[in-house]
């Protein structure tokens, strides 16, 4: 393969064949382009998030120009920007940052408030402007994951609008250096505009707390050295930017998938005791997180390839989880798949913290959408973003009849 370019408009659309063509011909390959390592097998990828020794989550340790060019955009973007958050940083901060929020996405602290993800969807589907139309990502997709993190961090429902736009603009930031100056500058906008939002949030809970997880992570600020007010701001921001368009494109996606495979989707209907499997063999076929990285820290070998300190891996987990190595007809979207331990939320120290939380908003959106759209059928071209990193739908135009809750 020439060069992986992550302009190229194929990958829009479907990026798995030209993964195809790396997995099998390069598995550790090089890109001029954006001067990093691709990794697309599964077994690499799996190695290399599992050891945070020898491969960094510290961005400030690239040799990259572009992660550089980006680190310093970041630092320039005020309180939120600044402020490394448990996703870009090691053993021991990692460690102090994630303890911190771990228990408020437990399974278990999921499990109390999935009635009212049930109730908020139900909501969503009764409001539709047109019934028997929807789009499902305007509809369904885009609130549900806003309203329900808004309501855990414990900031007010009208604010819900302005949530949604900073945490768009800010997750635009993703596919960072290759992005046009124009949304960088937006991101750094929504960036100072969301940490002043938060300031006066957070001031509001010293002086009253309340019931929720911004009193809980004030609590902790104000304990003393267990968190800055800087990484008390830039923690809110990634619970919000992490979680909001990733499972958006998640119910996307996998409604799409079903959209595609009318007979898997009557096997759930059939038998909705098969939505779990379905949620997981969703986030495998087409999941939400295509890539991740790290930064090597030492010079290592990789299937002959030689990696230099400070070279940046990308770790292609959309590729790894089409690997025909590790899962049975890959390209099969197979509700009953048995065996699938993908890596959609990735692996090791840096597994997804929402995953319970996305898993949990996902399974009741299809039962929902299951349940009130009994026939659901295509109504117009599905519309994909542009981003090569964050994969996801715009636009998912459908007819049904809908009916009640029930
Ligand atoms: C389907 C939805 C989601 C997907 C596919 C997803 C994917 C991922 C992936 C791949 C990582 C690991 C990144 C790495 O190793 O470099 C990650 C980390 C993270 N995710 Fe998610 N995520 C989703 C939803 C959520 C939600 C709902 C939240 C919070 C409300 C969340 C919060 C986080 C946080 C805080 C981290 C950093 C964990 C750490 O560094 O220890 N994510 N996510």
């Amino acid at each position: 393969m020439a060069d992986f370019n992550p302009f190229d408009p194929r990958l829009r659309n479907d990026p798995y064949a030209v993964y195809k063509t790396l997995r099998e011909e390069s598995p550790v390959f090089w890109s001029e382009i954006m001067q990093t390592w691709m990794l697309t097998r599964y077994d690499d990828n799996f190695a290399v998030l599992r050891d945070q020794t020898r491969f960094s989550s510290d961005r400030t340790r690239a040799s990259n120009r572009f992660v550089q060019q980006m680190e310093e955009f970041r630092q320039a973007s005020g309180p939120v920007g600044r402020t490394p958050t448990m996703l870009s940083q090691d053993p021991p901060s990692h460690t102090r940052m994630r303890t911190l929020v771990t228990k408020a996405f437990t399974p278990r602290v999921v499990e109390k408030i999935r009635p009212h993800i049930k109730e908020i969807a139900d909501e969503l589907l009764d409001q539709l402007a047109e019934p028997g139309r929807l789009d499902v990502v305007r509809d369904l997709a885009i609130p549900l994951p806003v309203i329900v993190i808004a309501e855990v961090l414990g900031v007010p429902p009208e604010d819900q609008g302005r949530f949604k736009a900073w945490s768009a603009d800010i997750a635009n930031t993703l596919a960072g250096p290759f992005q046009p100056p124009a949304i960088m500058e937006q991101a750094q906008r929504s960036s100072n505009e969301i940490a002043d939002y938060f300031l006066e949030q957070i001031e509001l809970r010293r002086r009253q707390p309340r019931d929720d997880l911004l009193s809980a992570l004030v609590s902790a600020e104000e304990q003393g050295d267990l968190l800055s007010e800087d990484e008390l701001l830039a923690t809110c921001v990634l619970l919000l930017v992490a979680g909001n368009e990733t499972t958006t494109n998640l119910i996307g996606s996998g409604m799409a998938a079903l959209l595609q495979n009318p007979d898997q989707r009557r096997l759930l209907q059939d038998d909705p005791s098969l939505i779990p499997a379905a949620v997981e063999e969703m986030l495998r076929f087409d999941g939400p997180a295509q890539m991740t990285s790290r930064i090597a820290t030492e010079a290592l070998e990789l299937r002959g390839q030689r990696i230099e300190p400070g070279q940046v891996l990308l770790c292609v987990l959309g590729a790894a989880n089409r690997d025909p190595e590790q899962f049975v007809e890959p390209d099969r979207f197979d509700v009953r798949r048995a065996s699938n331990r993908h890596l959609a939320f990735g692996y090791g120290i840096h597994y997804c913290l929402g995953a319970p939380l996305a898993i949990a908003e996902a399974q009741v959106a299809f039962e929902t959408l299951l349940q009130r759209l009994p026939e659901p059928e295509p109504a117009g071209e599905p519309e994909w973003g542009a981003s090569f990193i964050l994969r996801g739908l715009k636009s998912l135009p459908v007819a049904s009849k809908v009916v009640a809750a029930g």
